[in-house]
């Protein structure tokens, strides 16, 4: 039973902080693959330095993320769950897939020229390398799927050409991965500015909720949430962004359908809704961040789920690496 599960791939930056898009998009989606597949899951700390990072930052916010992970369900007994620089296999494999991998097509990566006019200053190999570092991710644990958000399609192409090409030249090496892009399932957009996606680095610190706000902030949010001026709480995203927005994160924290979080509001004032809706947010994440900062208040736990992590994506990592070594000519002891 336990072999014939697929092998399904993911990793997350321990960068930004995360919104409550996020946590539907990425998180809750880790959580219920679990159980289907057989995954992996990394934090990719190697892909956060390709810009600068404050160590003490970077440091802190692995840990954050791992306990915020497994706050939210993901269960480290069923699914591999580890730093990716606790894997050395994956600086080495990148290493030998850059040799496979043209200048040119790195070049031409969209988010290599965004983050490249974003970060001018620090235009570094590793900006340009990032997504042979993660093609190497996906390819040593031969995942079979990897789901993703759409602003990673191109690297996940380019993983398949990487892993095509080698395959033709020596002999199938690499299983090729499958993208799933993730459906949005509930589309999240920005408090004060309802027609764009609700992001963790919007321009309006007010406009995303964050996984780590306490009660306060997140009523004092909600309260200054950009409506319309109709006073007509019902689902209607071309006319009323402001006031479907809500709707929707209401009937996804409350677990009801649009129509019935409508019927809930029927007859009241926006103030009340945005209270309501406030308070349905609050009361999700309350047990969640109670739960993380339990975990984080027991390091040694942490660091024994990372432990047992790394060693077994280690081993299947090596796997494949030697399986590398060998095609490509590397004398082995
Ligand atoms: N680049 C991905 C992101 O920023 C994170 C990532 C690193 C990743 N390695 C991966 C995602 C391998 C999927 C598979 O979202």
């Amino acid at each position: 039973m336990e072999n014939t599960k697929k092998i399904l791939y993911s990793a997350v930056q321990p960068t930004n902080n995360l919104t409550i898009g996020n946590y539907l998009g990425a998180i809750k989606n880790w959580v219920n693959l679990q159980n289907e597949y057989d995954c992996f899951y990394a934090i990719a700390n190697m892909h956060a330095i390709t810009v600068r990072q404050n160590p003490a930052e970077l440091r802190q916010k692995t840990l954050a993320l791992l306990a915020l992970y497994i706050a939210c369900g993901v269960d480290p007994e069923k699914c591999t769950l580890y730093v990716q620089s606790h894997v050395p296999c994956h600086a080495e494999l990148a290493w030998v897939l850059n040799t496979f991998t043209y200048v040119g097509e790195m070049e031409r990566m969209t988010q290599f020229k965004d983050k490249s006019a974003k970060h001018a200053d620090n235009i570094n190999m590793g900006l340009m390398d990032y997504p042979v570092l993660m093609a190497a991710d996906i390819l040593l644990y031969q995942a079979d799927v990897v789901p993703v958000g759409m602003d990673q399609r191109q690297h996940l192409e380019i993983t398949r050409d990487i892993a095509q090409r080698f395959n033709n030249i020596y002999s199938p090496t690499f299983k090729v991965p499958e993208a799933v892009y993730q459906k949005v399932g509930a589309k999240i957009n920005d408090l004060q500015d309802p027609v764009k996606k609700m992001s963790k680095s919007g321009e309006n610190p007010n406009g995303a909720i964050f996984m780590t706000d306490d009660k306060d902030t997140i009523m004092r949010k909600f309260k200054r949430a950009v409506t319309d001026s109709d006073m007509q709480i019902k689902y209607d995203p071309e006319n009323k962004p402001g006031v479907s927005n809500l709707l929707s994160i209401y009937s996804v924290f409350g677990n009801k359908t649009i129509a019935e979080a409508e019927k809930d509001f029927e007859g009241k004032g926006y103030g009340d809704f945005k209270l309501a809706v406030g308070e349905t947010v609050a009361n999700k994440l309350a047990p969640i961040q109670a739960e993380q900062a339990k975990l984080l208040a027991d390091k040694a736990y942490l660091d024994e789920v990372l432990k047992n992590g790394a060693e077994r994506a280690f081993k299947a990592a090596r796997k494949t690496l030697s399986k590398v070594y060998k095609k490509i000519g590397f004398y082995q002891l």
